[in-house]
C-alpha cells in the first residue's frame, strides 16, 4: 500500500491516527517535535508553514492536523490573530496539498482529509477568528473535491471539543471539563481516540465512494437541542 503522510502526528488527534495507521502502513510524520510513540515511520522535525516540505515518493494519502482555537470577543481579536488563524488552518493546508497533489493523482484510492470544527455550522461565541479560519478551509474542501475527481477524494472532519493538547487551555480543571461536558447532549469529552477512528475510515477503501464531505464528531452539539 503507498504511504500515509500525516501533518501533526506529534500530539492530540494526529497522534492517535499514526498510532493506529504504523502497524497498516507505511507512514511520514510531519512535525516540529518528534512523536513520542516509536516504531516503524519516517519523521521530519519542521514547521509546516516556513520550512520546506520533504520529497515523498510513492504518497497516496494525506492527513493534515495543525489548527487553533484562538477564543476571544471581538474586542480583543487583532487583525493579526485572523491572519495566523488563516495561515496555520488553511495555508499550511493549501502548501501541502499543493506540494503533493501530482503525486497524488497517480495513486489508486487517493484521499485527503482536513480538519474543520463544530464552530463553523453552530455559532459559537468568542470563535470569529477560527470559524473564519475553518469556515475557508471546508469551502476549499468541496471546491478541491469537485477539481480533484475522480482521482482523489477530499474530505473534513468537524469536531467538538477533544481532549488533546490543543484544548488543555479549556479543559484544564475538573470543573472546566464537567462544564463543558454538560453543554453537549451526549454529556462527554470526545477522545482524540474518536476522531481518528472517523479519520482512519475516510482514508480506507470503505469510503471510496466519499468525497466533498465534512462530518461532524460532534456529541451531539449541532443537531440537538
Ligand atoms: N482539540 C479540539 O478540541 C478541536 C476541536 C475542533 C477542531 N479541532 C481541529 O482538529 C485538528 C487537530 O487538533 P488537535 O487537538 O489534535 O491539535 P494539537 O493537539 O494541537 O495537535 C496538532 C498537531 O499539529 C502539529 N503542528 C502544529 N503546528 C505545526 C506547524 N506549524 N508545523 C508542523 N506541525 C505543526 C503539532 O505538533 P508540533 O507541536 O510538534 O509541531 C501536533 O502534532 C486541528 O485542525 C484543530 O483545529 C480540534
Amino acid at each position: 500500500m503507498s504511504k500515509l503522510l500525516i501533518v501533526g502526528g506529534s500530539k492530540g488527534i494526529g497522534a492517535s491516527i499514526l498510532a493506529d495507521q504504523i502497524s497498516k502502513r507505511s507512514c511520514v510524520n510531519i512535525s516540529r517535535t518528534p512523536p513520542e510513540i516509536t516504531g516503524d515511520f519516517e519523521h521530519h522535525s519542521l514547521d509546516v508553514l516556513t520550512d520546506d516540505l520533504p520529497a515523498i515518493d510513492d504518497l497516496s494519502t494525506i492527513i493534515y492536523c495543525p489548527g487553533s482555537i484562538n477564543l476571544k470577543p471581538i474586542s480583543s481579536l487583532k487583525e493579526e490573530d485572523f491572519r495566523s488563524d488563516f495561515d496555520i488552518n488553511v495555508i499550511g493546508a493549501i502548501r501541502v496539498i499543493k506540494k503533493y497533489h501530482r503525486q497524488l493523482k497517480r495513486a489508486e484510492d487517493a484521499s485527503i482529509v482536513l480538519f474543520s470544527t463544530v464552530a463553523v455550522s453552530q455559532g459559537m461565541a468568542f470563535h470569529a477568528s477560527v470559524a473564519a479560519a475553518k469556515g475557508a478551509l471546508e469551502g476549499v474542501v468541496r471546491s478541491l473535491a469537485a477539481e480533484f475527481a475522480p482521482s482523489i477524494r477530499i474530505n473534513a472532519i468537524a469536531p467538538t471539543i477533544t481532549d488533546t493538547p490543543l484544548a488543555a487551555g479549556i479543559l484544564k480543571n475538573d470543573e472546566m471539563r464537567k462544564k463543558m461536558s454538560d453543554r453537549h447532549p451526549m454529556k462527554r469529552i470526545i477522545h482524540p481516540k474518536e476522531v481518528a477512528g472517523l479519520a482512519n475510515f475516510l482514508i480506507s477503501e470503505s469510503a471510496v465512494s466519499m468525497t466533498g464531505q465534512v462530518l461532524q464528531v460532534d456529541a451531539g452539539i449541532t443537531t440537538i437541542r
